[in-house]
């Protein structure tokens, strides 16, 4: 059984007046039946076809919250950004003025995808699976220099075609640094402060930009202030990674190169990805052991798996130049070559 989504609408509407209406409050006794009706009625419509309510788009803030400051370690800038932005932008209290821009900067492994996978999860009911979540991925969706225009058509296409229908989308585009530049000058209208772009309204929705641009100064940098000035991790604010973005370190390549987006300020939030240091690889570790009903892996175990991992920069080898990445098949390894599971 399927409902396109007009109907969806149009009968979720129809419900709503049929409990209001006049009639229903003049038998109010009935009042409560038509209520609890619609809302059976409502469940089940949007239990096979996902609705554009707050069914299918619970945006669960606070389970958000609870998963960055129980799953992700090493990234209290991150967490403190993304869920206020988030919740500022559909707590409801007030329309947004623009569509919600944030981008992800760090080496591979930081967490980048990882967060988001907590942002889609937490915000839609159906979470990647949801028709209102839109991947992109740069090598795979947009690999050619020379096609860049037919990307930037079907790019406009897709995007006012789904904030059309639903207008909470959510649009990840992935290893931006690998896109041709240009193909995102296309949706600059679309995130800009305007109420209308060619009949539809963009300001509801949400765009996330993954990169490794701008990850090596985010490493010298928080280096420098760790090793050389002493400041510890925990304690350092957005504020101490701003002149790196003033600077332009975050567009140096692939999508956002010379790109009027940048030009134009539409980027709410840089988020940088702080490298991560031997204690937050031996926690994610510990969790990929637990992940496999191992609950408390020996010290030994887990160096074995601390041993497959590569440190940089060359000079200070302290930070994991993949991060929490591929530490899942190395520790499945080692649990079944121990038989850690059976035990
Ligand atoms: C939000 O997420 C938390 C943690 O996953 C969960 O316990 C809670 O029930 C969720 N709330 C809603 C309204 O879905
Ligand atoms: C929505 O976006 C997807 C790509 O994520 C695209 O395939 C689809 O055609 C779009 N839908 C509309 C109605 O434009």
């Amino acid at each position: 059984m399927k409902f396109p989504t007009p109907v969806c609408r149009i009968l979720v509407l129809l419900i709503l007046q049929l409990s209001l209406s006049p009639v229903c409050l003049g038998f109010g006794f009935l009042a409560p039946v038509a209520v609890g009706v619609s809302s059976v009625v409502l469940g089940t419509i949007c239990h096979f076809k996902e609705c554009c309510s707050e069914r299918g788009i619970p945006a669960n803030f606070s389970g958000l919250e609870d998963a960055l400051e129980k799953r992700l370690y090493g990234q209290h800038l991150v967490q403190d950004i993304v869920v206020n932005a988030l919740r500022s932008h559909w707590d409801g209290a007030h329309k947004p003025q623009k569509a919600l821009t944030l981008s992800f900067h760090g080496w591979p492994g930081s967490g980048k995808n990882y967060v988001t996978r907590f942002i889609v999860e937490n915000m839609y009911a159906a979470g990647i699976k949801s028709n209102f979540v839109n991947q992109f991925i740069g090598r795979i969706h947009f690999p050619l220099q020379e096609n860049v225009a037919q990307y930037q058509e079907d790019l406009y296409k897709w995007i006012k075609g789904n904030v059309t229908k639903c207008s909470k989308q959510l649009f990840i585009f992935d290893e931006v640094d690998k896109m041709p530049s240009q193909v995102l000058n296309v949706i600059k209208p679309m995130i800009d402060y305007r109420e209308d772009v060619d009949g539809t309204d963009y300001r509801e929705s949400v765009f996330i930009f993954l990169s490794n641009t701008g990850a090596n100064l985010i490493n010298e940098h928080f280096l420098d202030l760790w090793k050389k000035q002493g400041r510890k991790r925990e304690d350092l604010k957005l504020k101490d990674f701003e002149m790196l973005i003033s600077k332009g370190a975050f567009n140096e390549e692939g999508g956002f190169h010379h790109s009027d987006t940048i030009k134009s300020n539409l980027i709410d939030h840089y988020v940088p990805f702080l490298p991560m240091e031997r204690r937050h690889i031996k926690l994610c570790i510990i969790d990929e052991f637990k992940e496999r009903k191992v609950m408390n892996p020996q010290e030994e175990h887990i160096n074995e798996a601390m041993e497959f991992i590569e440190w940089g920069p060359s000079a200070e080898k302290v930070f994991s130049t993949t991060g929490c990445k591929r530490i899942s098949q190395k520790v499945g390894t080692i649990v079944s070559k121990y038989k850690l599971h059976i035990k």
